[in-house]
C-alpha cells in the first residue's frame, strides 16, 4: 500500500528522510532536520511570491484554477450570483452556512443599523483634496475607524469582533460614497435604512435633489451579484496582507487597511480602474490589433486578463459578461464592450496568450458596468473592497479561531554581505 510520505536522500549526507504528505502538502517544517552538519539550521522551503506555499488551512473557498471553479463554502459561485444576495453571501462566509430566515433578517437588521459613521469621518475625508483618489480616502478612512472603535483591539472577544464585522461591512459603502461625494463636491447622502445593502449604496452615491432615492432594481440587483462574485477569493495578495497584519493581533479596522492598500495595486483589484483606461487608450477595434503587438513586445499587458491560480476563463467574468447585458438594456449599451468583446476574441485565439493561458479575469468586464452605471473609473478598486470586505473578515476571523496560526514571519536566504569591519569615513573610498 503507497505509503502517504515523501522519501528525501540528502546528497550531502547520503542521509534519508521521509517526511508526511497530508492535504497534498508537506509540511516546510519537516525540512528543518535536513542538515548539511551539526551547526546547519536546516533545509527552508524558498518560494518568492509563495506559487507554491500554502499560508494556512482554510475551510472559506475553494478554487480550481484548470477547471475554472470558484465555490464559498462549498456552494458554486453561479448559483449564489443566481440565487443568493451580498448579505446572505456574507452570512455565509463568515458562519459556515446559509442562514435560516430569522437569522438573515437578524444579520440584515444588524448591518443595516450600523451604516451611519461619526460626524468627525466626515471632517477626515473633507480634509482631502478635491480630486484625491478615493481608494485612497478609503484606506485612510477605513484605517481612522480602528479610533473610534478602541475596543476592537480586543481581538479574542467573540462579542468584540461580532460587532466590528457588523460595522465594517455596513460602513464601508457609507465610507466609499462619502469619499465619491467629496471628490465631486455633493453634499453627503445619508444611509437610508429602508433600502436594501446595495439600494442605499447606490442611494449615498447617486441621491441628488429629490426627497427620496428610489434605486433601479435592475442596477441594485446588478451590484448585488457583482459584490457576490468579489465576496472572497481564497489567499489572494490582499487577504494574505489581512491574515498577515491580523497575526499580529492588530485591530481588524488596521488589518483592513493594509488588505484595502494591497487591493489598490494595479496587478489586483486596481485592475479594473486600469482596464477601463486600457479600453479607452485603444479607443476603437481598428486600434487593437497595435495594441496587441505592443502587449506581445512586453511593453504594457493586458489588463483585467491573466490569474496566478486560473490558467483557465475566471468563473467570475462569464457572470460578469451576462450581467452587462442585463445593465446595459437599462442603461444604454457602453460602446467599449465592442472593443472589450473583440480583444478578448482575438487574445483567445492568439498564441501569446493561449501559450500563457492568458483568460479575461474578474476585472475585465466589471469596469464596463460600472462605468455605464455612472460609476467614476477611480472608485472601481473602492467598489472591489465593498465587495471583499465580508471575505477579508471571514478570513481573518479563520486565522485568529486557528490553533495552528501564530504571528506571520517568513524566513529569508540571506544573500548579502558576509560580516566586515566598520570603515572611519576618512578611510573609505
Ligand atoms: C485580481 O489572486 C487573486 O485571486 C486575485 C483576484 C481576487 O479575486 O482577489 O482574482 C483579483 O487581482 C485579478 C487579477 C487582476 N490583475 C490584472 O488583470 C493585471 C494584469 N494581469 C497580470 O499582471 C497577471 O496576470 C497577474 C498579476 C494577475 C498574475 O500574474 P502571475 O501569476 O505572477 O503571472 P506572471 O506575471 O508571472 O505572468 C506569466 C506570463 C509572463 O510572461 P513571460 O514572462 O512568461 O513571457 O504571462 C505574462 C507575463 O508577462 N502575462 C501577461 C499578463 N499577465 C501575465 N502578459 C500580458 N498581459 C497580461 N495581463
Amino acid at each position: 500500500m503507497p505509503k502517504d510520505s515523501l522519501s528525501i536522500t540528502d546528497n550531502r549526507t547520503g542521509r534519508t528522510y521521509e517526511l508526511p504528505i497530508q492535504d497534498g502538502a508537506i509540511r516546510a517544517a519537516d525540512l528543518r532536520q535536513i542538515k548539511a552538519g551539526a551547526d546547519d539550521f536546516g533545509l527552508l522551503s524558498y518560494d518568492p511570491a509563495f506559487m507554491n506555499t500554502a499560508s494556512c488551512r482554510s475551510a472559506i473557498t475553494y478554487i480550481d484554477g484548470d477547471r475554472g471553479i470558484l465555490r464559498y463554502r462549498g456552494y458554486p459561485i453561479d448559483q449564489l450570483a443566481e440565487h443568493s444576495t451580498f448579505l446572505e453571501t456574507a452570512y455565509l462566509l463568515l458562519h459556515g452556512e446559509l442562514p435560516s430566515a430569522q437569522a438573515l433578517d437578524d444579520w440584515e437588521y444588524g448591518v443595516t443599523h450600523h451604516t451611519i459613521i461619526h460626524e468627525n469621518i466626515k471632517k477626515f475625508i473633507d480634509g482631502f483634496h478635491y480630486d484625491a483618489h478615493p481608494m485612497g480616502v478609503f484606506v485612510s478612512a477605513v484605517a481612522g475607524l480602528s479610533t473610534f472603535y478602541p475596543e476592537a483591539k480586543r481581538i479574542e472577544d467573540e462579542t468584540s469582533r461580532k460587532n466590528q464585522i457588523f460595522r465594517l461591512i455596513a460602513k464601508t459603502p457609507t465610507l466609499a460614497a462619502f469619499a465619491y461625494r467629496h471628490r465631486v463636491g455633493m453634499p453627503y447622502a445619508y444611509p437610508d435604512n429602508d433600502l436594501s445593502y446595495t439600494g442605499n449604496f447606490l442611494n449615498m452615491m447617486f441621491k441628488a435633489t429629490e426627497v427620496k432615492y428610489a434605486p433601479h432594481p435592475v442596477l441594485e440587483r446588478a451590484i448585488d451579484v457583482l459584490f457576490i462574485l468579489h465576496a472572497d477569493h481564497e489567499q489572494n495578495c490582499s487577504t494574505s496582507a489581512m491574515r498577515g497584519v491580523g497575526s499580529s493581533h492588530a485591530d481588524p479596522y488596521s488589518a483592513m487597511a493594509a488588505a484595502a492598500a494591497a487591493l489598490y495595486g494595479p496587478l489586483h483589484g486596481g485592475a479594473n480602474e486600469q482596464v477601463l483606461r486600457m479600453l479607452r487608450e485603444i479607443g476603437s477595434l481598428a486600434n487593437i490589433p497595435a495594441y496587441i503587438q505592443r502587449v506581445k513586445q512586453g511593453e504594457v499587458k493586458l489588463m483585467g486578463f491573466g490569474h496566478r491560480i486560473y490558467k483557465n476563463y475566471d468563473p467570475r467574468a462569464k457572470i460578469i459578461k451576462l450581467t452587462a447585458d442585463q445593465v446595459f438594456d437599462v442603461t444604454g449599451k457602453n460602446p467599449l464592450i465592442d472593443i472589450a468583446l473583440e480583444l478578448e476574441r482575438i487574445a483567445l485565439q492568439d498564441d501569446y496568450f493561449v501559450s500563457r493561458k492568458l483568460y479575461p479575469n474578474v476585472d475585465f468586464y466589471s469596469g464596463i458596468i460600472y462605468e455605464a452605471m455612472r460609476f467614476p473609473v477611480d472608485m472601481f478598486p473602492v467598489l472591489f473592497a465593498i465587495g471583499r470586505t465580508p471575505g477579508w473578515l471571514a478570513q481573518w476571523q479563520e486565522m485568529l479561531l486557528d490553533k495552528e496560526q501564530k504571528i506571520a514571519r517568513p524566513r529569508q536566504v540571506y544573500t548579502g554581505s558576509p560580516v566586515r569591519d566598520y570603515v572611519p569615513i576618512e578611510k573609505r573610498t
